[in-house]
């Protein structure tokens, strides 16, 4: 009877192993070219979207379904910090787009906790949303001096480094 919702969830837990994956991809090569600030950005965002994992994961449980672990893409190679903001942007866009239409489909399946969980992650998806668009604004507006000013903040930031 909840073999719908379940659907759904599994399908949301795949979508998000994609963002754990390529957000933590993105902290590692924006950590290594000394972008602390996006580098910080991507880590916590990878850690939330693993706690979307385990909400879903908690209602398949409940609903007494099986739980897939299996990312839905493989990441992309993507290095450079313009790039990754894109993708990030429109992974979220879609990942509200998503979740919207799956809380309408849990509410169609009178499955009303579930409908409630993606309604919550719809919340979180526009807040990391807002995040990426405010970087990628200040890209667009700063340009390289965006990206300079946090290198050199980092360099200051390590101990040894020349004042
Ligand atoms: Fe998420
Ligand atoms: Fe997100």
């Amino acid at each position: 009877m909840h073999e719908k919702s379940i659907k759904l969830l599994n399908s949301a837990i795949a979508g998000e192993l994609i963002a754990v994956h390529q957000y933590m991809y993105f902290h590692f090569h924006c950590d290594d070219q000394g972008y602390d600030l996006l580098s910080n950005i991507y880590k916590r965002t990878a850690m939330e979207e693993m706690r979307h994992v385990e909400f879903l994961a908690d209602r398949i449980l409940f609903l007494n379904g099986k739980i897939v672990l299996k990312a839905g893409a493989d990441v992309e190679p993507i290095h450079e910090v313009k790039e990754m903001l894109e993708w990030a942007r429109a992974s979220e866009q879609d990942a509200i787009r998503d979740y919207n239409q799956d809380a309408n489909a849990s509410a169609a399946n009178s499955d009303s906790a579930t409908k409630r969980i993606f309604e919550d992650l719809v919340a979180d998806e526009e807040r990391h949303f807002n995040q990426f668009d405010m970087e990628y604004e200040k890209l667009l507006k700063f340009g390289e001096r965006y990206l300079v000013l946090q290198a050199l903040d980092n360099s200051a930031a390590t101990p040894g480094a020349v004042q």
